[in-house]
């Protein structure tokens, strides 16, 4: 099968041109302008950017979190991904307890095999560091499972202590993984919701004012110095707040190899969120949590100036209803997290290039080469160039769509951008080589997403 995109805005981290794509089977093979081969399919991109697919590497699909399970499976997750423009995920397997880290990932497996349309890896989250485990973490790497999460926050469910953090730190230094860490001082959290529900603060407002933004500094500082002390690269997930930000910049400033990714709630929403009126609030829990709206234009400087190198969506969809709900009377209890794997692409154009917050190259680098260099998956993806994987985007800049729950393709009951107007839209999507979204219809199949074995650390 050969594909010939005609005629479109080609986008690169580095590049903006004009001209075509050729693909053949599940490859690009040529770039070129005006090229004249024959071809079984012409796709006209004339006033359209062609991007590589999005990628996103903070995914939970089918996700077990505080009693309930995440509303998405692999199945309508990558559906929703590919809607947006998102060709390429990176999930978290999670050990528990007394598992092996191949029992996890196994499990995993078995979630998306059969189930997910476009190209899935996994990070292991790692909550059991023993010997077995440590020699199990080389072997991972070497299999294509080459990333780590770490927790410093959830005392008695992912926490780990610092003694452990730093020989996990330490066997990647030796076997070339990389630490993705959640950086929150979980035990100080864990004493201000103590305090919190003890007063009878029960409402979903109290999740973020018992998660402060120095109990993210605090423990983003502790995992670089960490990482220092241990001698490799360090990527802080989810980062929301400004003072973190400036630990990740004081670090970097010293030439110390600290990564980290932040995701557009933080970019797009704020405290403010939790003061909506009666449960609404709890569409926000999430950790860390939102911060100030001042905050806001912190981080998009930080995108901009690469103090911030990935825009992820850390998708992570509950259900007001029989979900969200479970914490009513207590919001501790409220599962955290949201979704946004469909809404990431256009959001950061309308909210990044539109509004000359970041130009358009940056763009794709954050949504898409960015992930891939950090986690093992370039040049096959996050870029556009003969040999790399037909993971390709036809989206048009000025389509305008209102986003809501019930046109998006998240299998969850409300969308936290409910209403707002953005400009840009992914028209068609192709996963290697395949047209997988056309006009607004889905026109893949369950399971031909296949498992991404992604190399060691290039940090
Ligand atoms: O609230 C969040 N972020 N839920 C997902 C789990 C995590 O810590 O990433
Ligand atoms: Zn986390
Ligand atoms: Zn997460």
């Amino acid at each position: 099968m050969r594909t010939l995109i005609k005629n479109g805005t080609v986008v690169t981290a580095v590049d903006t041109w004009t001209g075509d794509v050729l693909v053949e089977g599940e490859r690009v093979v040529q770039l070129g302008s005006r090229l004249d081969v024959p071809v079984d399919r012409t796709i006209d991109a004339t006033g359209k950017y062609v991007l590589p697919g999005g990628i996103d590497v903070h995914t939970h699909l089918d996700m077990p979190f505080g009693g309930s399970t995440s509303a998405d499976d692999f199945s309508s997750g990558t559906i929703a991904a590919a809607f947006g423009g998102t060709t390429s995920i990176v999930d978290f397997a999670i050990q528990y307890k007394g598992q092996t880290l191949h029992h996890a990932w196994e499990t995993w497996m078995r979630k998306a095999q059969g189930k997910a349309v476009i190209d899935y890896g996994f990070h292991m989250i790692v909550t059991d560091l023993n010997e077995q485990t440590e020699a199990e973490m080389d072997g991972l790497v070497k299999e294509g499972v080459s990333s780590f999460k770490l927790f410093m926050a959830y005392p008695g469910v992912f926490m780990m202590d610092d003694a452990t953090i730093f020989r996990a730190l330490l066997r990647t230094g030796e076997n070339g993984g990389t630490i993705c860490m959640h950086a929150e001082n979980g035990g100080v959290i864990d004493v201000l919701v103590q305090r919190a529900l003890k007063q009878g603060h029960k409402a979903p407002k109290y999740h973020a004012l018992t998660r402060p933004a120095r109990a993210e500094a605090e423990a983003t500082h502790r995992a670089i110095a960490l990482a220092e002390m241990a001698d490799v690269p360090i990527y802080i997930v989810h980062l929301s707040a400004a003072e973190a930000l400036e630990q990740v910049t004081a670090a970097r400033d010293r030439g110390i190899p600290a990564y980290a990714e932040t995701c557009p709630q933080y970019l797009f929403l704020s405290y403010d969120n939790y003061e909506e009126p009666g449960f609404e609030g709890a569409k926000y829990v999430m950790s860390p949590p939102l911060r100030p709206k001042a905050q806001q234009d912190l981080l998009w400087r930080g995108i901009s100036g690469n103090d911030l190198q990935v825009i992820s969506t850390d998708h992570c969809p509950f259900c007001m209803k029989e979900q969200k709900e479970i914490g009513r009377d207590d919001f501790s209890k409220i599962p955290n997290g949201a979704p946004g794997i469909e809404t990431r692409m256009s959001l950061v154009f309308d909210g990044g290039v539109t509004k000359k917050r970041i130009s358009l190259n940056r763009f794709v680098e954050v949504t898409s080469t960015s992930p891939a260099k950090i986690f093992g998956m370039y040049p096959r993806k996050g870029t556009i160039a003969p040999g790399s994987d037909a993971d390709l985007v036809v989206f048009d800049p000025l389509r305008e769509t209102v986003l809501a729950a019930k046109t998006l393709h998240m299998k969850v009951d409300y969308n936290p951008y409910e209403g707002r107007r953005v400009k840009g839209a992914a028209d068609l999507v192709m996963s290697r080589g395949k047209v997988i979204v056309d006009g607004g219809k889905f026109t893949g199949r369950a399971g031909d997403g296949v498992f991404l074995r992604r190399s060691g650390r290039s940090l």
